[in-house]
């Protein structure tokens, strides 16, 4: 586990998302290793491309696995106005289906960001992940934080919803909640170990972001920027790490050894 250096953090994105950048850019400097190599990326559940278009952008060649057409029509309109047409493809299909619409093995990055809390089976998808990951490569997981659910209820006075909450093995709350599941840290690597992948990096993705009000925030000039740094200087930091929104988690599929 790595704290994330302040001077890496990635200044151009917001400070909610800055963490998972930070991570990203790390991995994707491990893999070129000063020679400038693209990356062969698969974004399942990518939506419209807020993470995959920006890859596209610093030169990956990035395929988006997303069962949602609208969402595939919008990834193709943001493609297209950044001039990335060629450098993303779009493919129809959930999660389950990835061994029938991606080779094995082909993708240098993998990422899954804010899917497995509404799919069916995420033990299955993880293991679809693992299957398109190339060895050596690595997947980037990011999910709902049940802790920081319960907290987020209780702050607010909604008591009884957070006990819920707390009760639920899946942390969520019977009939009105929008996901299937949320994950705590330990659940989650115990998920991913059960897969073959090796869970180098947890971070906490909005520690403090989403507890404060957003005009406290933009209340002063360089309040942004200093809400970013908070976030990189917390997001490994147990507890804070712990307490986040989200949990960001970056797994290694093992080289096998040559018979
Ligand atoms: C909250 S959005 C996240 C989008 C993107 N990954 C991001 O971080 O900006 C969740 C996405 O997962 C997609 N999705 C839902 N069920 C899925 C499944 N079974 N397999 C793959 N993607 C799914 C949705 O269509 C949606 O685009």
């Amino acid at each position: 586990m790595v704290d994330i250096p302040k001077e890496s953090a990635e200044k151009t994105h917001h400070p909610r998302v800055a963490v998972v950048w930070s991570v990203l850019s790390s991995e994707i400097e491990r893999f070129a290793a000063g020679t400038g190599a693209r990356l062969r990326i698969i974004d399942v559940g990518g939506g419209s491309g807020g993470f995959a278009v920006p890859l596209a952008e610093l030169g990956h060649d990035v395929t988006v696995v997303e069962p949602s057409a609208n969402a595939l029509a919008s990834l193709r309109q943001r493609a297209a106005d950044a001039g990335v047409t060629d450098r993303v493809t779009a493919v129809q299909a959930d999660a389950d289906e990835i061994p029938e619409v991606i080779e094995p093995e082909s993708a240098d990055l993998v990422l899954c960001h804010s899917v497995l809390e509404m799919i069916d089976d995420p033990e299955l998808a993880i293991e679809a992940l693992a299957g398109a990951c190339a060895q050596g490569g690595a997947v980037s997981i990011l999910v709902a934080n049940r802790i920081a659910a319960v907290l987020g209820k209780a702050l607010t006075g909604q008591f009884t919803t957070a006990l819920d909450l707390l009760a639920d093995v899946d942390g969520i709350v019977d009939g009105t909640d929008t996901l299937k599941r949320r994950f705590e840290t330990a659940t989650l690597t115990a998920l991913i170990g059960r897969s073959g992948l090796v869970t180098e990096q947890v971070h906490g993705v909005g520690v403090v972001g989403d507890l404060i009000p957003a005009s406290a925030a933009e209340a002063e000039a360089g309040a942004e920027e200093e809400l970013r740094e908070f976030e990189l200087a917390t997001a490994a930091r147990i507890p804070f790490r712990d307490i986040a929104t989200q949990i960001h988690l970056l797994a290694r599929k093992p080289v096998r050894a040559q018979a």
